[in-house]
C-alpha cells in the first residue's frame, strides 16, 4: 500500500514492577489524603471527586521516601521515552511536579494539557475492576474539519481517540501537549493514581 503515516504521537507504557513500592505508595497517598486538610478544601471548592494533592503539596519526594523512590525509578522511563521520541535535549530533564490523585467511583477528569511542561505522566498505584482508562486525543482534532469519521476497525493510528487501559503499577508517558482525560468510570472502589511533569 502506497502510503506513508506520518505526524506519529509517542506513548509510552510500561510497568513498575515493584509491588512493594506500590503498596507503600498506596498507604502514602491515603495518609496524605487524612492529613492534608487544605488539598481536601481545595477539592472540595473545585469539585474535585475524591482527593488531589496537585494544589497544596509541591515537596511529595522530600517529606515521604516512598515518593523519592519512585522519583528515581521513574528517570529511566522517562529517558527512554525521550530517546524513543527522537528529543534533541541539552539537559536532562527534571521532575518539575508530582502529586497524588484519588479518585472516588464514578470520578471523572475532563480534557486537558499539563501547560509549561515536556513530558507528562501517570503511574498507577491501584486500579479496582470498572475503572476507565485514559482517553487519548489527536493533537489535529481541532484541524480536522470536514473530515468524516474512521470505520469501526480503523486502527489505533487512524482514530482520533485512543483509549490505554492501566493496571497498577502501568507507567504511562506522554507529550505534555497531548490532550486526555479520565472518563467517568463504573469503578465501585478509589482509583489512585500519581501524576508527574518533567521540564
Ligand atoms: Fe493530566
Amino acid at each position: 500500500m502506497p502510503v506513508r503515516h506520518l505526524f506519529a504521537t509517542p506513548f509510552y507504557e510500561a510497568d513498575l514492577a515493584d509491588d512493594a513500592l506500590l503498596n507503600e505508595l498506596a498507604h502514602s497517598c491515603r495518609a496524605l489524603a487524612a492529613d492534608d486538610a487544605a488539598g481536601r478544601r481545595w477539592c472540595k471548592q473545585h469539585r474535585y471527586p475524591g482527593y488531589t494533592s496537585y494544589a497544596s503539596l509541591n515537596d511529595l519526594p522530600l517529606r515521604d521516601p516512598a515518593f523519592a523512590d519512585l522519583a528515581r525509578k521513574l528517570a529511566p522511563h522517562v529517558r527512554a521515552f525521550t530517546q524513543a521520541a527522537h528529543m534533541d535535549l541539552d539537559r536532562k530533564l527534571k521532575l518539575d511536579s508530582i502529586w497524588v490523585n484519588i479518585l472516588k467511583p464514578g470520578g471523572h477528569h475532563s480534557g486537558h494539557i499539563h501547560p509549561l511542561s515536556l513530558v507528562s505522566g501517570t503511574v498507577y498505584v491501584e486500579v479496582p475492576g470498572g475503572a476507565s482508562p485514559l482517553r487519548l486525543e489527536d493533537p489535529r482534532l481541532p484541524l480536522l474539519m470536514a473530515s468524516p469519521p474512521r470505520t469501526p476497525d480503523a486502527p489505533e493510528e487512524a482514530r482520533a481517540h485512543v483509549y490505554a487501559q492501566p493496571k497498577a503499577g502501568s507507567i504511562f508517558l506522554w507529550e505534555s501537549w497531548l490532550r486526555h482525560e479520565v472518563p467517568a468510570s463504573n469503578a465501585r472502589a478509589e482509583r489512585i493514581s500519581i501524576s508527574f511533569n518533567y521540564r
